[in-house]
C-alpha cells in the first residue's frame, strides 16, 4: 500500500531534525547562562503509518495525504522532558519565537490538568507555513506518570474497582505535581543563595 505521507516522508523527517537541532541549540544556550542543562531528554518520532491511518478513521477523515499532513497535526511529534517546571515554560518561550514557525495551538495541561491527572504543555507548530509538529513539554514526574498511565490503559480488561483505580491514579498525579512544585522551590532557594554570594 502507498504511504499515507505520499512522497513527503523525507521532508517530515527533515523538519523534525530541524526542530530537534533547534532544541539542542536552546539547550546549549540555557546551559551556558544558567550552568544547568534544562532538558533531561528529548525524543522525536514520525507517527507510524498504522497509527496515522487509525487516527484518520477515528476522526472520520479519509486516509489521505491531506489528512495526514494538514488536517492532523501530529505526524511529527517531539517530546521534551525537563527536570524543573520553570524549564518547561522557558523552553516553551523559546519555541514560540522559532524562526519559520508559528504556534497554531497551545494547551497548558500543567496549569489545567486533564480530569484524569495528565499534565504536560502541548504546542502545535506550523513550520514553513505548511508542516505541522506537536511538541509535548513536561517534567520528569509528569513523564513518569504519563508512561505508567499509558501502560495501565493498554491493559484493557480492568477487573478491579474502576472508580478506585481512577481515583488512585489521579492522587498519584497530584502527589507528583506537588513534588515538582517543591523541587522548583528548592532550586529557587539555592539560586537565591548563589546570587547573594
Ligand atoms: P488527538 O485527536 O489525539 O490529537 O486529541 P487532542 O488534540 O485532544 O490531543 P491532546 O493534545 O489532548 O493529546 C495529544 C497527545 O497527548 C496524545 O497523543 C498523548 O500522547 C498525550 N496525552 C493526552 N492525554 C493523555 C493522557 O491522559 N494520558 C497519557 N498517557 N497521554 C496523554
Ligand atoms: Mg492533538
Amino acid at each position: 500500500m502507498e504511504s499515507i505521507y505520499g512522497e513527503h516522508r523525507a521532508e517530515l523527517e527533515e523538519v523534525m531534525r530541524r526542530l530537534l537541532a533547534y532544541i539542542e541549540k536552546v539547550r546549549g544556550e540555557m546551559e551556558e547562562t544558567s550552568g544547568m542543562d534544562p532538558v533531561e531528554h528529548c525524543l522525536g518520532r514520525i507517527k507510524s503509518e498504522e497509527s496515522m491511518r487509525e487516527k484518520c478513521r477515528r476522526k472520520g477523515l479519509p486516509e489521505s495525504e491531506e489528512s495526514a499532513l494538514s488536517l492532523i497535526h501530529d505526524a511529527i511529534g517531539i517530546r521534551v522532558v525537563c527536570a524543573f517546571l520553570d524549564d518547561v515554560y522557558a523552553i516553551r518561550d523559546y519555541l514560540s519565537k522559532l524562526p519559520h514557525c508559528e504556534t497554531v495551538e497551545e494547551k497548558d495541561y500543567i496549569r489545567h490538568a486533564k480530569p484524569n491527572g495528565y499534565r504536560s504543555y502541548h504546542m502545535i507548530l506550523r513550520v514553513d507555513g505548511k508542516w505541522y509538529a506537536e511538541i509535548q513539554l513536561r517534567t520528569i514526574s509528569q513523564d513518569t506518570w504519563a508512561a505508567l498511565e499509558h501502560h495501565l490503559n493498554y491493559k484493557k480488561e480492568i477487573n478491579g474497582n474502576k472508580d478506585l483505580i481512577v481515583k488512585e491514579l489521579k492522587r498519584c498525579a497530584e502527589e507528583l505535581a506537588s513534588t515538582d512544585v517543591s523541587m522548583q522551590t528548592i532550586r529557587d532557594m539555592m539560586n537565591q543563595g548563589h546570587d547573594t554570594l
